[in-house]
């Protein structure tokens, strides 16, 4: 073997070990399914907090870590207190004298200060659980972004990095007795070029621990994790899994039932845990949009139970077509982000994540593109509940560092994750494998890797990504061999807005388009300004961006196989890239509601639209 391939063998082997000695660089699986069922303590709240842009509490001033000393001691994770009222030892920080801020929840828009922070930030919080004999702890955090180092009662726990997945520990056996516990989160949104997402990115680099924070509990045995759905292509069908975890895994009765569909069916684990099964669904309401029809789905083993609502139905393309439930539909969709306009700031919660939906479906959605990363596990169960398709998406975004070992492994495991958690949800019908990504063999590679890895976790649904597109002329080609891989064809266009001069002319460009397959444009759009009145030629007014939504909806509608559209986006957001001091002030503002929560001239056009759509597919 050369050198060459040897050192090649060696940096891989280095960057999947990470910067931190023996820590894991990658994403660890998720170790419990629908860990919100299981919930026994949230630590949501007040947390601790201090600004640490030198890492001062994680290395000594030789830029040794501290839990990789001898010791392991000596880092900000101890939460050491002084032993005597004279404070004599040397302690130079003390959580509970430091500001405090509320999680789940970004730091910028909790400290003025921390707006346009990119660094670390330690967080403690107390709590009191008395661990109980026989039972199981996990301690759970929805997303951590970007990198975060996680211990409890002083002890590592470990490294994640993805700032959009869930964090889960198996903490049984690191409680107190007494029942007094501290948990310390380092948490470091810095970009890094071979991150996922990489350095540059059109949206706010929101760093914290931005999603809900809790412990479950479960017996010591207990159901790990489960797929219920319906077999790919085939609704008279019940297939899936349920895993169990622990000593007495092996050989156990497990009970399945759906009481209101008069399904009850006991299976049998065999030496791995695992019991499979493929049930007849006879009596199953489909879910769709329309109905969004949720089951109570039952599974008990031994002294564990756990309970689930999931929607059955089924997705596939047949030509041009989507079908849902056998039958053609049009996805009548709209970006977004995960962020609450209103406060600027990721969703801190159901209630944020509730009026977005709700815009959307005042908007006569069926479909969202929850770009560019995955959202909140709540905001999936809403879109159960609402009846809204959902695109999900990880956040394999423009100039990612194709060649690197370790960045592909982090791709993957954010994959890996959000379909392991999001697998028995009925609104995701669409797994993207990323957004805009330049053309290239390496990218190819990387992105046809990811794509079969879905495939490989999840047959039952399509798989997309925002394909690059080249014009010539007014022919505007779709050709990117990335799509070969795909169910769908989407795109990203922006004629009127980046392109193609203004929204008046645009409807001249036709589209030619290399794949047989349902076309579903992923994004288009443009910036107004809530307010800012003009004629359809005055960039960034309502009228602009209203004679865009006109004239872009009239030139993609000549597509012969467009079959849905998730136009960019349902409300302006923050983005550090936008910096036009009248139009723009760090916010993106193509969100057809601005900031404010006013809807624009253009939400009326595209709702307009979709009304005719809904007409012309749903006949209602
Ligand atoms: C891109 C990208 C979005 C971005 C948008 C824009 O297509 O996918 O993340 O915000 O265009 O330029 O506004």
């Amino acid at each position: 073997m050369t050198t060459r391939i040897l050192l090649k063998l060696l940096l891989a082997a280095l960057l999947l070990v990470g910067p931190f000695g023996a820590q894991p660089a990658r994403a660890q699986s998720v170790l419990l399914q629908n860990a919100p069922g299981r919930r026994v303590l949230s630590l949501n709240g007040s947390w601790n907090y201090i600004i640490d842009p030198y890492e001062n509490g994680f290395y000594d001033y030789r830029r040794m870590a501290f839990d990789q000393s001898k010791t392991g001691k000596g880092g900000y994770y101890d939460n050491q207190k002084p032993s005597s009222a004279q404070e004599s030892e040397l302690i130079e920080y003390d959580f509970d004298k430091s500001p405090a801020m509320q999680i789940p929840g970004d730091w910028n828009s909790q400290d003025p200060r921390l707006l346009y922070y990119e660094g670390t930030i330690w967080f403690k919080k107390s709590f009191s659980l008395k661990p109980q004999a026989g039972q199981r702890y996990f301690l759970y955090f929805g997303a951590i972004n970007y990198e975060a180092h996680v211990y409890l009662n002083g002890k590592k726990l470990g490294m994640h990095k993805g700032g959009f997945t869930p964090i889960q520990y198996d903490i049984t056996g690191l409680l107190s007795a007494g029942g007094d516990n501290f948990v310390v989160v380092k948490a470091d949104n810095t970009r890094h070029p071979d991150a996922v997402p990489t350095i540059n990115t059109d949206w706010w680099n929101y760093g914290g621990i931005t999603r809900d924070v809790f412990i479950a509990a479960t017996p010591a045995t207990f159901i790990t994790d489960y797929k219920v759905q319906l077999a790919k292509n085939d609704a008279s069908k019940l297939n899936g899994y349920v895993q169990l975890s622990g000593a007495e895994k092996a050989g156990q009765a497990v009970t399945l039932s759906i009481r209101e569909a008069g399904l009850k069916q006991t299976l049998k684990t065999d030496a791995d845990g695992r019991a499979t099964f493929s049930l007849p669904a006879k009596k199953l309401k489909l879910w769709s949009p329309q109905s969004p029809k949720l089951y109570a789905v039952s599974l008990s083993s031994g002294a564990d139970a756990v309970q689930d609502n999931i929607g059955f139905r089924t997705i596939e393309t047949r030509g041009q077509d989507i079908l849902l439930n056998g039958k053609s539909i049009y996805l009548r969709g709209i970006s977004m982000h995960d962020e609450n306009p209103l406060i600027p700031g990721r969703a801190r919660g159901e209630g944020d994540l509730r009026m977005l939906l709700t815009w959307a479906k005042e908007l006569g959605c069926n479909y969202v593109r929850l770009a560019h990363y995955p959202h909140n596990e709540t905001m999936l169960r809403l879109a159960d509940e609402m009846g809204l398709l959902v695109w999900a998406e990880v956040p394999v975004y423009w100039t990612i560092a194709w060649e690197n070992p370790a960045t592909y492994q982090n791709a993957e495991a954010q994959l890996a994750d959000l379909i392991a958690m999001e697998k028995n949800r009925a609104s995701i019908v669409v797994w993207s494998v990323g957004n805009e990504t330049p053309l290239g063999e390496p990218r190819l590679k990387f992105m046809t890797s990811l794509v079969r890895k879905a495939r490989s976790l999840d047959d039952t649904r399509l798989l997309a990504a925002a394909l690059e597109l080249h014009r010539d002329g007014f022919r505007v080609n779709v050709d990117d061999p990335l799509g070969a891989e795909l169910d769908l064809t989407s795109f990203n266009e922006y004629a009127g807005w980046y392109w193609g001069g203004s929204p008046s002319g645009i409807t001249q460009y036709t589209f030619n388009i290399k794949y047989d397959k349902p076309v579903v444009v992923s994004e288009f759009g443009g910036d107004a300004l809530a307010g800012y009145h003009g004629d359809a030629e005055t960039r960034w007014s309502e009228e602009y961006q209203e004679s865009l939504y006109r004239n872009q909806i009239k030139m993609l509608s000549a597509i012969p196989g467009l079959r849905g559209m998730t136009p960019w986006i349902l409300a302006d957001f923050r983005a550090t890239r936008r910096q036009h001091p009248v139009y723009q002030n760090g916010f993106n503002r193509k969100g057809l509601i601005s900031s404010t929560g006013v809807k624009k001239k253009a939400f009326y056009v595209l709702q307009d639209y979709y009304r005719q759509m809904a007409q012309q597919y749903d006949g209602k």
